[in-house]
Parts: structure tokens; C-alpha cells; sequence
């Protein structure tokens, strides 16, 4: 049996195989809750955005960069095995530039988002000679003019514009709307009033326009007005004088959570893209393409195994209860997100549960009314599509560590992250001396 999305799993005689390795004999290796990715689907996820896209460079010449968004999952296998693949790095925090150097992500694929860029984090940028900052507000812009001009250097910038369209995603993952925080705002002119001001600006150069409308977009259309908005920004920004090389459009494309509905592909978003961006060739030169995906290079690859501990009956649900929980993965109670849960071992009968974590939180629900394979004490069951925003969004809540995590691979499994220890809980912790 195969899974929509999920290209490197399958059932084969009962059993649940992710990369070839039983996840039973994973889950018995290396301790529940565990966290497993596939460096297999990592990979096909990267091609085919490389396949997709490779007809811009032949049609245009000009570059397309896939610029991993690190928020997605940040583990430094992860991100090492990106780089070596030739991704370069989406990055929003010192932290996650860090991490793209240790990663090896040449400084030319590098570009700092985020809305509140402090000056440390815009010292590191301008040090690492990253390809370029993509700046939110004329504050920031200001802050950055400055600290390049402490430096003696000058700093690329793109310009993050708010397009006002709607992604038709979750509320809580829209970008680009008038009522969100981020971008400057084009209707109105701000943008542009804030790249004028950065052309008179002496340490700052303008290569490039950058827009992100939001995640876990599962229709087409939104991309298009977004690549409008954009292009017809460019072409106002050339009649003013100022060519931009780099255009933006960020991540957002989505998955499959839901294993029985289609959504669209990395193919299909290239050729709305490519498409839109080339009927403005006769008025514009076109620019390096960039793009930002996190959830759709890695969400795919990941599963969380849990075993189950206790089942409960009420009156009304009969619960499974996991061992792992909403801090290992917090996307359901976050946003209510569905995600795919399967028992790794195939019985003879199903049945209607709700699979439920160990934390004092009523909304520590992984999934409600499931029909599984009949769930009892010791199974392993898996929940899917749990590699991006998993571990990167996982907590500590109710003092449990983080969990575990393996890469499988056609080389083997390893081990990636350990799990915390209690000590690793209070390590931080600092008691004054009157309360020793
Ligand atoms: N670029 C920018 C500027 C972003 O803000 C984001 C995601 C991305 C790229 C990557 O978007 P993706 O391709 O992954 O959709 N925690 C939420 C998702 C928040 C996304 C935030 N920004 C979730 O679990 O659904």
C-alpha cells in the first residue's frame, strides 16, 4: 500500500517500511517518542523543484535558486544534506545562520528574512557576505544602511512586499494580506518610497523585490496574483530607474496531509510561475528566480512514532494514548492540522479511536475519530508529513524532553538527534544561593 506524498514508505506484509527499515524495529531501537526522516524523500522533494524549474535557466539564462526555509526543520543532518544537494538557505534568525555556515551553504545562497532584525543578527549577514537581506520596514532598512556604513561595507537588499493577496490557507499562516505584519505595503506606495530612499543610501545596494503570502497553499492561483504583483512592481521600479536582478516569491507550497485529495506540484507551480514571469520579458529584464520552500522540500520525509500506553473508553470515544505528544509535535493543537496516523502493524480489524499525548492539555489531540488499525497496548502507531514544523516548533511543556530522531537512508540509519535528558531540562535553570 502506498501513501499520497509519501514516496519512500510502504506496507508489505503487515508491516509499516520507511526507507526499507520496519518502523516497529525503529521505534524498539531507538525509544519512543522518535522522530524519523527520510533522506530518500528529502531528495526526491529537492529534484523535483531542480527538474521543475530548470526551464527558467534555459529560457532565460538567468539563475534559480532554491533557498530552503530553515523554520521548516533546522537539524544540522538536515540541512548539511540540503547544502550538499545544492540548496541554499531562507534563514530568520542569527541562530538560523549559524547553522546554515555550519552547513556549508555558500554565502551567495544565503538571504535573511524575518520582520525584526537586530543588529547583531545584522553584523552576522553583512560578515557572511550573504546574497541578501530581505528588509520588512524602513526602520530596518535604516538600521542596516548604518551598520554596514560602522563596517566600511555595503549590504545587498531586497525589498519584502505586502501584495495583498489572499493564499485561501490558515488564518494563522497567512503573509501577504494588509492585515499581517509583514512587507511593505505597495498599494499605498510605501514600498516604493522605501527603495527610493535606499537608492540615495550609500551602503546599501537594491538587487531585488521579495514576497511570502503564506503556507500550505493547496491552490495554484494565489502564486499567480503574488507573481503578478511582484512583476508589475518591477516594471514600476524600472520606470523609475531601478533594475532589480533577484526576484523573491518565498515558499507556501503545500502537501498532502490529507492522503485522499491531490494537490498541486512542484511541476505545476513552475509552470504558473515561469509563465506569469515571462510575459513580462518585453518589459523587463527577467531576474534570477528565487524561491523559499520548507514544508514541501521536507514535511513529506518525516513520521513521528509514539507507542501506545493506555486505552481509555468513555461513553463517548475510545482513546489511544502515545507517548509522544503536542510539545514533540504541536501542529494539531496549534492549528487544528490534520496529519495522516497509521498503526505499523496491519490487524485484522479496524477501529474508530481518538490518539491523544500524555500532556494536561485538552488540545493535545494528534487526531480525533480515526479508523485504524485496532490499536492496543505496545503498538507503534505513526503519524505522518510531520517533517517540517515538527522538532523546529517542539518544546519542553510539562517538562518532557525532546525526542530522538533517525535518518534512514539507502546508506543506513543514523542517529541525528539525541533525546534530552532530565538534566538537559533544568540545564539552564540557575538556583540563588539563598534557595540552595
Ligand atoms: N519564506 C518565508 C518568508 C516564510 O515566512 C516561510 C514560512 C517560508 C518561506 C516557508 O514556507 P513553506 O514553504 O514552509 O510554506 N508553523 C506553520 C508554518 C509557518 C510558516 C512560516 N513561514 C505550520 O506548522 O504550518
Amino acid at each position: 500500500m502506498k501513501f499520497l506524498g509519501n514516496d519512500t514508505v510502504e506496507i508489505k506484509d503487515g508491516r509499516f517500511f520507511i526507507d526499507g527499515y520496519d518502523a516497529v524495529e525503529l521505534a524498539e531501537k531507538f525509544g519512543t517518542p522518535l522522530y524519523v526522516m527520510s533522506e530518500e524523500q528529502i531528495k526526491i522533494n529537492y529534484n523535483r523543484y531542480i527538474e521543475a524549474f530548470k526551464r527558467w535557466e534555459e529560457e532565460t539564462g538567468k539563475e534559480f535558486i532554491v533557498a530552503y526555509a530553515y523554520k521548516a526543520n533546522a537539524n544540522l543532518a538536515i540541512t548539511k544534506l540540503l547544502s550538499k544537494l545544492g540548496c541554499g538557505a531562507d534563514v530568520v534568525s542569527g541562530g538560523e545562520l549559524y547553522i546554515a555556515k555550519l552547513s556549508n551553504v555558500p554565502s551567495e545562497k544565503i538571504v535573511f528574512n524575518g520582520n525584526c532584525k537586530t543588529k547583531e543578527e545584522i553584523i552576522m549577514g553583512i560578515e557572511t557576505k550573504i546574497r541578501s537581506f530581505n528588509v520588512d520596514s524602513i526602520s530596518e532598512l535604516i538600521l542596516i544602511n548604518e551598520t554596514a556604513k560602522e563596517l566600511g561595507e555595503t549590504a545587498n537588499i531586497a525589498f519584502r512586499i505586502n501584495p495583498n493577496v489572499n493564499p485561501k490557507t490558515h488564518p494563522k499562516i497567512s503573509t501577504g494580506l494588509k492585515k499581517n505584519k509583514f512587507g511593505l505595503d505597495v498599494e499605498s506606495g510605501i514600498a516604493l518610497k522605501a527603495i527610493k530612499m535606499a537608492t540615495e543610501m550609500e551602503h546599501v545596494n537594491v538587487v531585488g523585490v521579495h514576497c511570502h503570502i503564506g503556507s500550505q497553499l493547496t491552490d495554484i492561483s494565489p502564486f499567480i496574483e503574488e507573481a503578478r504583483k511582484v512583476m508589475d512592481f518591477v516594471v514600476e521600479l524600472k520606470k523609475e530607474g531601478i533594475e532589480i536582478e533577484d526576484v523573491n516569491l518565498g515558499g507556501g507550497l503545500g502537501i498532502p496531509y490529507e492522503k485522499d485529495k491531490q494537490i498541486p506540484t512542484q511541476k505545476d507551480l513552475a509552470d504558473a510561475i515561469i509563465n506569469t514571469l515571462l510575459e513580462y520579458k518585453d518589459k523587463v529584464e527577467m531576474p534570477n528566480l528565487i524561491l523559499e520552500p520548507g514544508r514541501s522540500l521536507v514535511a513529506t520525509a518525516g513520521y513521528l512514532l509514539g507507542r501506545v500506553h493506555h486505552i481509555k473508553e468513555t461513553p463517548i470515544t475510545k482513546w489511544v494514548m502515545i507517548d509522544a505528544g503536542m510539545n514533540d509535535m504541536m501542529r494539531p493543537a496549534m492549528y487544528e492540522a490534520y496529519h495522516h496516523i497509521i498503526n505499523c502493524k496491519v490487524k485484522d480489524e479496524k477501529e474508530k479511536v481518538s490518539v491523544a499525548g500524555g500532556l494536561c492539555e485538552s488540545s493535545d489531540v494528534f487526531g480525533r475519530d480515526r479508523e485504524i488499525d485496532k490499536p492496543e497496548v505496545w503498538d507503534i502507531l505513526a503519524i505522518f508529513d510531520v517533517g517540517a514544523y515538527g522538532i523546529s516548533m517542539a518544546n519542553n511543556y510539562n517538562a518532557r524532553g525532546r525526542p530522538r530522531m533517525v535518518l534512514t537512508s539507502k546508506k543506513g540509519v543514523f542517529l541525528i538527534r539525541e533525546r534530552e535528558t532530565y538534566a538537559d531540562l533544568i540545564a539552564k535553570d540557575i538556583v540563588p544561593p539563598h534557595l540552595l
